[in-house]
């Protein structure tokens, strides 16, 4: 996709979440400090996450009780994806390498949004490129749905697109869970590395 295109894409998707999420750019009472970029300010109360069932790069089905004690570092994309995803992934291993031993305290987790194509295998092969850290998750399309659901995310096959060489329209945003697997904050992508470490670091209190 061309950088007008991809702009768009993230408008689109912006618009999307902020129409299923609701309030969701409503800022934190007074008292609270706004948060910074790259963090979304979430109105308090509103429900991102929950359980979900999937399948590891690994071939191992998993629930999100397998990561309770760690905090959650996810990002749903797709392998295919040419630009956001590699881009995001990277950073988000760079941002976790930043905060040195409190790193080790959060997974990073990749949840496909194309589960047709990003098969535990597709994924295995993947997500070794980025880090052996690096957790693919995929699974049937109703498991795939069902977890975006809960986070709020919007995808879709881009329209234009035919064959098995298409692209998928997909809100970008990442997630921290904390250890207790409750939402802890909400990032936008396309941060450095040195600002979502920052970012994650704020958030890193049990
Ligand atoms: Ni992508």
């Amino acid at each position: 996709m061309t950088r007008p295109q991809l702009a768009l894409l993230g408008l689109a998707g912006l618009a999307a979440v902020a129409v299923v999420a609701g309030a969701l750019y409503v800022l934190k009472p007074a008292d609270r400090p706004r948060a910074s970029f790259p963090e979304v300010t979430v109105a308090p109360g509103l429900q991102i996450g929950g359980p979900f069932t999937l399948t590891d790069h690994r071939g191992r089905r998993v629930t999100e009780r397998d990561f309770l004690g760690r905090f959650m570092l996810i990002y749903f994309g797709y392998t295919y994806c040419p630009d956001v995803c590699p881009m995001e992934l990277t950073t988000m291993i760079e941002a976790i390498d930043r905060l040195g031993v409190a790193g080790s305290r959060v997974v990073p987790i990749l949840i496909t949004v194309d589960p047709a194509r990003d098969t535990p295998a597709a994924l295995a092969d993947y997500v070794t490129l980025f880090d052996s850290r690096l957790v693919g998750l995929t699974g049937s399309e109703a498991d795939i749905a069902a977890a975006a659901k809960a986070y709020r995310v919007v995808y879709a096959k881009a329209k234009g697109e035919g064959g098995a060489d298409y692209l998928m329209d997909h809100s970008a945003f990442l997630y921290l869970m904390g250890p207790d697997g409750r939402f802890r904050a909400m990032f936008r992508h396309g941060a450095k590395p040195e600002e979502l470490a920052a970012a994650i670091a704020q958030n890193l209190g049990d």
